[in-house]
């Protein structure tokens, strides 16, 4: 029986998720792809770390021992940041390998790369897990609003300033408390200055721009503004009006060309964004047929995020398992016009 191989690049908070989930779901997951599914191989830096759910001779140090195993089909890169993190994909997907990432960084900058390696090697690259946490939005933006023309594409895309700024609001925190409990959750990036000044967000919104509106966004298309200037009066001045202060990401269509900023906002009370609290994301789509969908869930955390990175893991297992081949999920860019950044 053909079992299927996986090789893990990382285990911090996702990659042991991914370990977790695998095993606890194990005969479902082998039911659902007609095969088993085994990580056979993790990379990591610190030989000190314990690491729960794997034997020693699982864990490696080099990358190579992982990418060039002929015995593995798929390789989940989890270990964040730019490099290496992209060129190890990159390899991967010039070895045949198919790939599945979380990997925002990575996808909003050498998305255009990386689709074109998986496409010439005719293998899968997907990256559900990039924006959302656990919340299905690339593949529903990408296959199930496909016939519409998408105008709109707003909400909150990062988990640990909307836990941040409920925190402050709902239970008085100062900043850096709330920000030391966003990282004690594992919902922060490794270098946190990226989820605060707003640039985390502004990758996921150009990566989801870039899919809605089938042109190519980068983080240096999008106006950036964090929550590092947000205090405790900015909090009271917004309740005593009836708002609440919430990080907004939002792309849309104007006469001027496409828009994409990240900025804090002051929203009614009333309005759903507003409901939208703690680690929670919400996501409006607006498509000429469908209308508004909105995406809700928890934005960033060890098992949602598992959960959209063993979902890709899964798909390609049964792209593996029935011989279908290369399933990218980003391709035919036009380029459109982008609205300049005023700073
Ligand atoms: P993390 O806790 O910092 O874990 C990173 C892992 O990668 C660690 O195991 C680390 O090894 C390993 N690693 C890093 N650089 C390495 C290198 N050069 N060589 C070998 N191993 C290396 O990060 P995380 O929170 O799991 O996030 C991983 C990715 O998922 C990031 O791209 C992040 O943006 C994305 N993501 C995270 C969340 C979330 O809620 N945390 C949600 C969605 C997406 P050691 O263990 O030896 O240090
Ligand atoms: N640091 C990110 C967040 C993780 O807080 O949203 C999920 O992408």
């Amino acid at each position: 029986e053909k079992v299927i191989q996986v090789g893990l690049l990382g285990m911090g908070t996702v990659g042991s998720g991914v370990v977790k989930l695998l095993a606890a779901n194990a005969q479902d997951i082998a039911r659902k792809v007609g095969a088993p599914v085994r990580i056979k191989k993790v990379l990591v830096r610190d030989p000190e770390k314990p690491r729960p759910g794997l034997l020693p001779d699982q864990l490696v140090y080099d990358v190579t021992a992982v990418i060039d195993d002929a015995d593995i089909d798929i390789i989940v890169e989890v270990m964040g940041g730019e490099q290496p993190a992209k060129d190890y994909i990159l390899q991967a997907l010039n070895r045949r390998k198919h790939v599945v990432t979380a990997n925002k960084d990575v996808v909003a900058k050498y998305g255009r790369e990386l689709f074109a390696a998986a496409e010439a090697n005719h293998v899968d690259f997907l990256f559900e897990a990039s924006v959302g946490g656990g919340i299905p939005i690339i593949r529903p933006l990408k296959q199930c609003l496909a016939a519409n023309k998408i105008s709109e594409v707003m909400g909150i895309v990062n988990g640990t300033t909307n836990y941040m700024l409920t925190q402050m609001t709902q239970h008085g925190l100062d900043f850096a408390t709330a920000l030391r409990q966003a990282q004690a959750a594992g919902y922060a990036e490794a270098d946190p200055t990226a989820d605060v000044g707003g640039w985390d967000a502004a990758r996921k919104i150009a990566i989801l721009a870039s899919i809605a509106f089938g042109t190519r966004v980068t983080v240096d298309d999008v106006y950036v503004e964090g929550i590092t200037t947000i205090g405790a009066e900015d909090i009271e001045y917004a309740c005593e009006l009836g708002y609440v202060l919430k990080l907004l990401a939002v792309a849309k269509e104007t006469d001027k060309g496409i828009d994409v900023r990240v900025h804090p906002a002051f929203i009614p009370h009333h309005h759903p964004l507003a409901a939208v609290q703690d680690v929670f994301n919400a996501i409006y789509v607006r498509g000429d047929a469908v209308g508004e969908t909105m995406f809700y869930g928890r934005g960033a955390g060890q098992m949602p995020t598992a959960s959209a990175v063993v979902a890709d893991v899964i798909d390609v297992a049964r792209d593996i398992r029935h011989h279908v081949s290369s399933r990218i999920l980003c391709t035919c860019y036009e380029q459109k016009p982008l609205c300049p950044i005023e700073q």
